[in-house]
């Protein structure tokens, strides 16, 4: 077997190499501490494999993305997302038969607990969704109690996975409506996943909803994007709260709440901001690219660069293009697509954006995808943890599938005081 030589103070220590199925090598260092007495260091984990996974494959420097061996491109156009959180949780496209089954268990569980409607009176109007959504997830393990399990192979497991799925739609879509001061809308049975969320989310008492396939299928594509992407922060959480052994729910909270910041998912709600500030100000691409360089200024440019990526986004490439393809079939303009393009153009041709290897990432273009839809700005990240949520629960499923199951505790390295005595208050 292939391995690394670690020479310290004098010891020589044979480490070794575990190979992926794409080739990508990793030192393995679990007996370091043992042998040496040391850890490694790498804060943020730029460098650090904290699993090994068969869900998700990227190769960053390539664009390249994969759910389950299958590429991101040809699901995007082609698949619907059910099939997609399918394939992430349990490894393969359903059959006729599974699928029939998967669909039947998001039908079934896709309203909530009535009860669970007055949560949402005690929210206050300005709350923002992504508070709404993690509280509301965490509150159905109040309610479905009956799905906590040991068993993660089990049926158990299949309708916890499925009810979550489709039950995150309906808490999305009525967070909605309670914030515009309308009626919640009931789920439908006969609507597949993403036209019952715009159904309930825009069917109303005096202007019913109007189906619209492509707007429809925009939106199936648009989560179908965000439903894997390994270990990012907010599938490490997930992982690392789950590793506790705490429920589903708990740990899916957990993930929402990471995915809301804007160096993550929240950076969908952050580039709408930006470009809708740069038209209201009438600011200038060459002043904009230029506060993003510069180190003084907290600005960044907000849909740009990425941890694992040193190319385009892949997602990013697929969702400019259907933004230029649809909204010429729609005749529909927004004055933001074209700021964002220049953005993009000037960026793309400045040095430090060359140097860093800093392209557009799925957050650059979504944003513009969600208003055609008319989703609102403060629900962008919203709709990027529905989309997430089948990846999240595939790598919670694949964690706990692991024997043995280990917690997740990382080390530090402490570099506070040496040990000193209490002083009284009084002496101090
Ligand atoms: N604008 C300006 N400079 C940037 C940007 C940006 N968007 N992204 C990276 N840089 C610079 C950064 O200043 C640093 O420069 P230097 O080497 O001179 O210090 C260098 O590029 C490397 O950046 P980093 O922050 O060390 O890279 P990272 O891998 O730690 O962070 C990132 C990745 C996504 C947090 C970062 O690129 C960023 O903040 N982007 C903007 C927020 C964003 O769009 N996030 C969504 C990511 S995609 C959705 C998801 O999966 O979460």
């Amino acid at each position: 077997m292939e391995h690394a030589i670690l020479t310290y103070q004098g010891k020589t220590l044979e480490l070794p190499i575990v190979e992926g199925s794409e080739e990508e090598k990793a030192i393995d260092i679990s007996s370091l501490r043992q042998a040496t007495g040391l850890i490694t260091l790498d804060v943020g984990y730029q460098n650090t494999g904290s699993c090994t996974s068969s869900i998700t494959f990227i190769d960053g420097d390539k664009g390249i993305l994969r759910y389950r061996g299958i590429p991101i491109e040809e699901l995007a156009e082609k698949a619907s997302f059910s099939e997609v959180a399918y394939l992430l949780i349990y490894g393969n496209l359903p059959t006729p038969e599974e699928q029939q089954i998967f669909s039947k268990h998001l039908t079934q569980n896709s309203m909530i607990h009535e009860e669970m409607l007055r949560f949402f009176d005690g929210f206050p109007p300005t709350a923002h969704p992504m508070a709404i959504l993690s509280t509301m997830v965490n509150a159905l393990s109040v309610y479905y109690t009956d799905y906590y399990t040991e068993d993660f192979q089990g049926d158990t497991f299949d309708l916890m996975a499925a009810s979550l799925i489709s039950r995150i739609r309906t808490i999305a879509a009525y967070s909605y409506k309670h914030s515009i001061g309308e009626p919640h809308v009931y789920p439908k049975r006969d609507l597949k996943y993403a036209s019952n969320f715009l159904y309930m989310m825009f069917e109303s008492p005096v202007n019913p909803y109007v189906p619209d396939p492509d707007i429809e299928r925009a939106l199936s594509t648009l989560l179908i994007l965000h439903a894997d992407h390994e270990q990012n922060c907010s599938t490490s959480t997930v992982r690392l709260v789950g590793s506790s052994m705490v429920n589903l729910y708990a740990s899916i909270c957990a993930g929402i709440c990471a995915l809301w910041g804007p160096l993550h998912g929240g950076a969908n709600q952050k580039v709408i901001e930006m470009l809708e500030d740069i038209r209201r100000n009438n600011l200038s691409i060459k002043d904009c690219i230029a506060s993003a360089k510069d180190k003084n200024s907290k600005f960044r440019l907000f849909g740009f660069g990425h941890r694992v990526y040193k190319n385009y986004d892949p997602r990013a490439k697929i969702l400019k293009k259907y933004c230029e393809t649809i909204f010429k079939k729609y005749n529909y303009d927004d004055p933001l697509i074209h700021i964002a393009m220049e953005l993009e153009e000037a960026a793309l041709k400045d040095d430090f954006f060359v140097e860093r290897k800093l392209y557009p990432n799925v957050d650059f273009y979504s944003g513009i995808l969600y208003r055609m839809i008319g989703i609102p700005t403060n629900m962008f990240t919203v709709m990027f943890a529905i989309g997430r949520l089948p990846g999240m629960i595939a790598q919670w499923k694949e964690m706990h599938d692991a024997v043995p199951l280990k917690i997740g505790r990382p080390r530090q390295i402490y570099t506070g005081s040496t040990i000193r005595p209490y002083v009284p208050i009084g002496q101090r």
